[in-house]
């Protein structure tokens, strides 16, 4: 890697990062109340970009109670809908304006390549949210026709108000850092609910710079706060008991903390967790387009997506040379800075991540499965969080590799026989977030489609989204839909309305 490759951030990124950066609490830029910062590192080469405030629990106090204000006496709650949609169409329009900063921060903080944050994570954001925006003015109620058979001859009228939960709590992961917190924000608020969002420790810059164009959109104080820092602010967050729903998205392991922490004041919970999805190649597919697909369903994001086909199932009859195909496509997989203008991929996202992958990859070894790529750390990129894309052959189902979320570019490879093996395989871990099948026939991927728990089937595709798309975990993954109109589901409440007419 020479450094003429590497991209200079712009000057406005530079400046945003020279910044005395701030908590958003009531739409006032506020230090920690313990006055702590802690440091944002690029995983590329590890240098500090930045320190960010060290929110904690005082820190999340002020921000309910900002967020209650503003949802309880603030301006919010009496904007009509088309406000509401017109705010969130605005936000759009300024992360349109402000898109080349979005990218480079979100590469810069997470390691991704800028073309992908320049080409799919601000463009998906700016178009959530003109989804959002035009969905504020469509959530609605329902007349019933009602019997109420104990009271012959009296005339009612039924109607149900579809009303905001209140305050809520959003805690965000590090690997779309801005897509994740805009999934949360956008239905959140085009159903009009107040917010406080816990962005990840490792990547808050691009949630801190979101937030400065809430402020500049208009939005009234205290309907978004953002409050930076580590699990323990989530842990407070998630507790506390004025918050009336919390949004997660993250471990398993934390997913079920979230649950206990909830139970003080019993509020909603959503949870968006893991998954060990599996890609599933029959005979007849198109090998080429299968190839290419299910190379990038593991290696799209350095492997660091929830629903990454981390398991890569073949028809025994075209097993070789699949698996072949995807361990060559491994090989060529150039590695960098995202920043850098020839990286297809970039650094995971931390030293932690890089060796708890590290960690999988040698069980892998020790396991017996055989590295047809990768199988550790590439040479001569030490300063980074770096990972070789790796291709785990013949893999058998109790291995850790093939068992358990790894969340880094290492795919399990192992061939099946017919299609009632495939669906018990695809179906055999604890989790059930997301599955692709790759044929040509059409009654095969309706059988698999169906036969699969996951919460996302994609045939001859993977990884592909869509605002008004659903999206949310079967079994261990979770609880609830993010995006389109199931997500209202997890923002609004049923308010039933039963009038006697006399
Ligand atoms: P994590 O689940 O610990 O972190 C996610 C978010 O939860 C962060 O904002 C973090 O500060 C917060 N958090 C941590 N502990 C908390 C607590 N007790 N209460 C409330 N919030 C808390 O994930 P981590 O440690 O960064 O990664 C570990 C593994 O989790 C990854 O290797 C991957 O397998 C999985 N993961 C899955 C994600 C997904 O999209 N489903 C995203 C991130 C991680
Ligand atoms: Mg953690």
């Amino acid at each position: 890697m020479t450094e003429a490759t590497l991209l200079e951030p712009c000057k406005d990124v530079k400046a945003f990062l020279n910044s005395d950066l701030k908590l958003l609490i009531n739409g006032q830029r506020v230090s920690s109340a313990s006055g702590e910062t802690f440091e944002v590192l690029d995983p590329s080469n590890n240098s500090v970009l930045t320190r960010v405030p060290k929110g904690g629990s005082e820190d999340i106090d002020r921000a309910v109670r900002a967020a209650r204000n503003a949802f309880e006496t603030g301006p919010w709650r009496k904007l009509t809908v088309s406000e509401r949609g017109k705010l969130l169409w605005k936000l759009a329009d300024l992360i349109e304006r402000d898109l080349e900063i979005f990218a480079q921060l979100e590469s810069l903080d997470n390691g991704k390549p800028l073309a992908i944050a320049r080409a799919a994570d601000v463009p998906l954001t700016i178009d959530h949210f003109r989804y959002y925006a035009g969905l504020a003015t469509k959530i609605h109620g329902e007349t019933l026709d009602i019997s109420v058979p104990y009271a012959p001859g009296a005339e009612f009228f039924d109607f149900t108000l579809r009303e905001p939960i209140g305050v809520v709590g959003q805690i965000i992961p590090w690997n779309f850092p801005l897509l994740m917190a805009t999934w949360k924000l956008g239905v959140a608020l085009a159903a009009g609910n107040c917010v406080v969002l816990k962005p990840a420790e490792q990547t808050p810059l691009s949630a801190l710079k979101l937030g400065d164009l809430f402020v500049e959109a208009g939005f009234p104080a205290g309907v978004v706060n953002i409050v930076t820092g580590f699990g323990d602010t989530g842990a407070a967050l998630a507790e506390h008991n004025d918050v009336d729903k919390v949004a997660f998205t993250g471990s398993t392991e934390v997913g079920h903390k979230i649950v206990q922490a909830s139970a003080g004041n019993l509020k909603r919970v959503s949870l968006e967790l893991g998954g060990k999805s599996p890609s599933i190649v029959f005979a007849d597919a198109d090998l080429e387009l299968a190839a290419q697909g299910v190379a990038n369903a593991i290696f799209f994001n350095h492997g660091q997506c929830c629903c990454a086909g981390s398991r890569l199932m073949v028809h025994s009859k075209v097993y070789e040379e699949l698996v072949e195909r995807v361990a060559d496509t491994a090989k060529k997989i150039k590695l960098g800075p995202g920043m850098a203008s020839d990286t297809d991929m970039g650094p995971l996202v931390s030293r932690e991540q890089q060796e708890r992958v590290l960690k999988y990859i040698n069980s892998g070894l020790s396991n017996g499965a055989e590295a047809l790529a990768g199988g550790g750390i590439p040479k001569g990129l030490d300063a980074g969080c770096y990972i070789s894309p790796t291709v785990f052959n013949r893999v058998t189902q109790g291995m850790q590799i093939v068992q358990e979320e790894i969340f880094g570019p290492v795919l399990a490879a192992s061939p099946f026989e017919d299609l009632e093996e495939a669906i018990a395989k695809g179906n055999d871990t604890e989790f059930g977030l997301a599955a692709s099948v790759w044929t040509r026939d059409i009654n095969k991927a309706h059988k698999v489609a169906k036969g699969l728990k996951a919460g996302t089937v994609w045939v001859n595709c993977h990884n592909i989204f869509d605002a008004n798309a659903p999206f949310g975990g079967y079994k261990k993954s979770g609880y609830g839909r993010e995006m389109s109109l199931h997500a209202l589901e997890m923002y609004t409440q049923v308010k039933n309305v039963i009038i006697q007419i006399h």
